[in-house]
């Protein structure tokens, strides 16, 4: 047996905004492996995920907490952080919708990439292993020839830029090399219209640009790799377009060499070993987690 022992490493995962989230998954999987799980989650979203992780009331809610050993999952810290910014410099109050203007305005912590980064490197003294899992687009259900250049300009620092920031902040304090997985779609490589405002541009700069991370910060033996998911119906993907995004989880499982949808724990599966040394010679790839949907032509 060669297991997958993370003890001794810290993991910061960005993208849980629920118990549904792939980030939820993932974070789980590396607890379970011994890792110290540390999340920054969107400053709008650390009161829900933090009621999810104590409630008793909802007996899905506290399965869904559950790890294989049957310890419920607990990261050691959440940190709120929003990728649009980062440093605090960049947020500009007075352009944010009026329910988070008067959110941000109350907060006292730095919820910028560069202020949680160093929150974390301060409070825990290293990062071994960072997950990007954000993505967002305000004009999500608009078709890509009806994108607004803000929503367009908006979506790209959200769900590709941040992935740059972010390893920008962490990767000084990776003392060991470590691991970074981002996820992305297939609607970054091929035409899948309902894919909108903007994101399907999205996610191709971010599969180039975890290529040209892998280069730039791999002679200090941090790897950056992607996990192209197939279709699931997280929070975000439910808000795709109502009945849209069902449709296309049939059409892929149906047209799937494993005729299949694909199940989030597969997902966190395979982060797991890119965040192994089982993986230590895998940098700038993308792993397709799809039950191989991409491999066909139809
Ligand atoms: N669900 C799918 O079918 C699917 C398929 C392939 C790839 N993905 C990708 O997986 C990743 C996770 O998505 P998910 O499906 O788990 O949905 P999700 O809604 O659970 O996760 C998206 C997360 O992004 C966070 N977020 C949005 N804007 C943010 C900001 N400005 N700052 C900080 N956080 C912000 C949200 O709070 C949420 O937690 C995304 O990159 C998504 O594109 C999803």
């Amino acid at each position: 047996m060669i297991p997958i022992d993370l003890s001794g490493k810290v993991a910061l995962v960005t993208g849980v905004g629920d118990n549904d989230s792939f980030a939820w998954y993932i974070g789980k999987a590396l607890q379970a492996a011994g890792a110290r799980v540390v999340l920054a989650c969107h400053p709008r979203m650390t009161g829900i995920v933090e009621k999810l992780l104590e409630t008793t009331s909802d007996p899905e809610d506290v399965a869904k907490r559950k790890l294989p050993d049957g310890s419920d999952f607990k990261p050691v810290k959440i940190y709120p952080c929003d990728v649009s910014y980062d440093t605090m410099a960049d947020v500009k109050l007075e352009e944010l919708p009026e329910s988070t203007r008067r959110h941000y305005a109350k907060m006292t912590a730095d919820y910028s990439i560069g202020g949680m980064v160093a929150a974390v490197a301060k409070d825990f003294g290293r990062i071994d292993a960072l997950i990007h899992s954000v993505a967002f687009s305000r004009e999500i259900t608009k078709p890509l020839l009806d994108t607004s250049r803000k929503a367009y300009h908006e979506a790209m620092g959200i769900s590709a830029y941040s992935l740059v920031s972010l390893t920008r902040a962490a990767a000084p304090h990776m003392p060991d090399g470590g691991s970074v997985v981002g996820l992305t779609y297939i609607g970054g490589e091929r035409v899948i219209p309902y894919y909108g405002g903007g994101m399907s541009t999205a996610k191709a700069a971010l599969q180039l640009d975890a290529k040209q991370l892998a280069w730039f910060v791999g002679e200090k033996n941090v790897r950056v790799n992607l996990i192209s998911a197939g279709p699931y119906a997280s929070r975000a993907a439910r808000s795709i377009r109502p009945g849209e995004f069902e449709k296309s989880i049939e059409h892929a499982a149906a047209h799937s060499p494993l005729r299949r949808p694909i199940d989030p724990q597969e997902v966190a599966n395979a982060t797991l070993f890119l965040c192994s040394p089982l993986a230590s010679a895998v940098t700038g790839h993308v792993l397709y987690v799809d039950c191989g949907y991409h491999a066909m032509g139809t």
